[in-house]
């Protein structure tokens, strides 16, 4: 079994390493990857959102199945694309159909689908520029902070949380009528704000049944105490203290199942990863966002925790046999810490030379941003490696990640100290 893996992240690293321990595979691709993946999987080099050069791949290198690491080309109809292929179409692919990626690439559709199936979350509108005056209107009747999003994909960016009316209003009008996030914030949801603490809970579905992954909290701000601006996430724990059994159960019973049945119900074939961004607001959960894949780098702490065979899993996703199978996971706790590049998630610099990470055996070290240069291993993104660690506690297994960044060196090294601040 040759399986290709799509995207080049941290992500992407974890699931080359986690597949890579698998006794069916025989040979692991990774498309584009970077210069961890191309240690234990054979990177090609093209993009993955260019379909004929997926196509390509797959069929010159005889793969059997494919594994969909971020989101666009998922939006963009990679799945469809396939099934439509008559070359392609018995391949099986981990992520979903446009139809159900919409979850992730349109706000206004996900707000719709959790009301429709009763899933809680936080009160909301729509508004384009047609009716941008009601918008107004609609910030009126809430409480600040005010919560604006785009509708469609905007790399991260396109939420805003705003404290002042005037600059809500403005705000809203610079989203809808002058694009401030292009196309994606023709149509802008606003929300309630939720109060509360957040948490990452990882769903694999055959578009029958599920399995809940181990969950995660995930650090998205670039300064240490929670502050500063938004970055793909600078470090990860797992299992989150508070997510304790009771609460987990309340997040299947009131998210997890009415989001498989209301998939089925309307006609959404969903087979692939579900990540669900939550709010714990004092033991209640809210669903603040629905995303069509794994987090970055939740990833990289929930899946060194997994002790079972992943394929066997996907294996249940492609047949339809999910609910055969069963996985044992390491009730160790992971934390994971990003090394950025200075000055991320603003202009930053890459080809900067990394050192250090090779005698690391406390860690894992994931890479990220990295490629070859000159037989070197250089930085090629913003987020630069993830170090993950097991520990008995969550300090333990920081102390064991922090000891291991140590080692590891580039010009205008960057990460966050304090992960876990507010669970430990
Ligand atoms: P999203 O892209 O929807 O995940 O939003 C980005 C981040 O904004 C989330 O991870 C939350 O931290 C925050 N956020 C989004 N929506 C809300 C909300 N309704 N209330 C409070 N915080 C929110
Ligand atoms: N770490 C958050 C995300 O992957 O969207």
């Amino acid at each position: 079994m040759n399986i290709l893996i799509l995207g080049a992240g941290g992500r992407e690293h974890a699931f080359a390493l986690k597949l890579s321990e698998s006794k069916k595979i025989k040979q692991l691709f990774v498309a584009p990857g970077n210069a961890g993946t191309g240690k234990i999987a054979i990177n090609v080099n093209i993009n993955p959102t260019d379909f004929e050069a997926v196509k390509e791949t797959v069929l010159k290198n005889n793969i059997q199945m494919v594994v969909v690491g971020p989101e666009a080309p998922l939006v963009n109809g990679v799945h469809d694309f396939f099934l439509a292929d008559t070359d392609l179409k018995s391949i099986p692919v981990i992520g979903p159909k446009k139809d159900g990626a919409l979850l992730e690439g349109s706000k206004d559709f996900s707000k719709q689908f959790m009301q429709k199936h009763g899933i809680p979350t936080a009160r909301y509108q729509s508004f384009t520029k047609e009716n941008l005056k009601e918008g107004f209107t609609f910030l009126e009747t809430l409480t600040p902070p005010y919560v604006l999003k785009a509708d469609g994909l905007a790399g991260g960016k396109g939420v805003l949380i705003l404290t002042d009316l005037a600059e809500a209003k403005a705000e809203l009008e610079e989203m809808v009528s002058n694009e401030k996030f292009g196309t994606a914030s023709a149509t802008v949801v606003i929300e309630e704000f939720l109060k509360g603490i957040e948490l990452s809970v990882f769903v694999l579905t055959d578009g029958n049944s599920y399995k809940i992954l181990p969950s995660a909290k995930d650090y998205k701000r670039i300064g240490e105490g929670d502050v500063g601006l938004n970055t793909g996430g600078m470090g990860a724990i797992s299992p989150v203290p508070f997510a304790d059994n009771a609460f987990l159960d309340k997040v299947e019973s009131l998210v997890v199942k009415p989001t498989i049945s209301g998939l089925k119900k309307d006609g959404i074939d969903y087979r692939g990863f579900i990540f669900i961004g939550l709010m714990n607001d004092a033991g209640n959960p809210s669903v603040v966002e629905y995303n069509v894949r794994m987090g970055d780098p939740e990833t990289e702490a929930v899946l060194p925790r997994i002790e079972s065979d992943l394929y066997d899993l996907f294996e249940g996703v492609a047949k339809q046999t999910l609910h055969e199978k069963s996985f044992s996971v390491n009730p160790k706790t992971a934390t994971t810490v990003m090394l950025v590049a200075g000055g991320y998630p603003e202009a930053y610099q890459k080809g900067k030379e990394i050192t250090g990470f090779k005698n690391t055996e406390d860690s894992v070290v994931f890479h990220a941003g990295t490629k070859i240069e000159n037989d070197k291993v250089v930085s090629n993104g913003g987020r630069v490696m993830a170090v993950t660690s097991f520990g008995n506690s969550i300090e333990e297994a920081l102390a064991k990640t922090y000891a291991t960044i140590e080692k590891i060196q580039f010009e205008d090294m960057n990460y966050r100290k304090d992960i876990g601040f507010d669970l430990v």
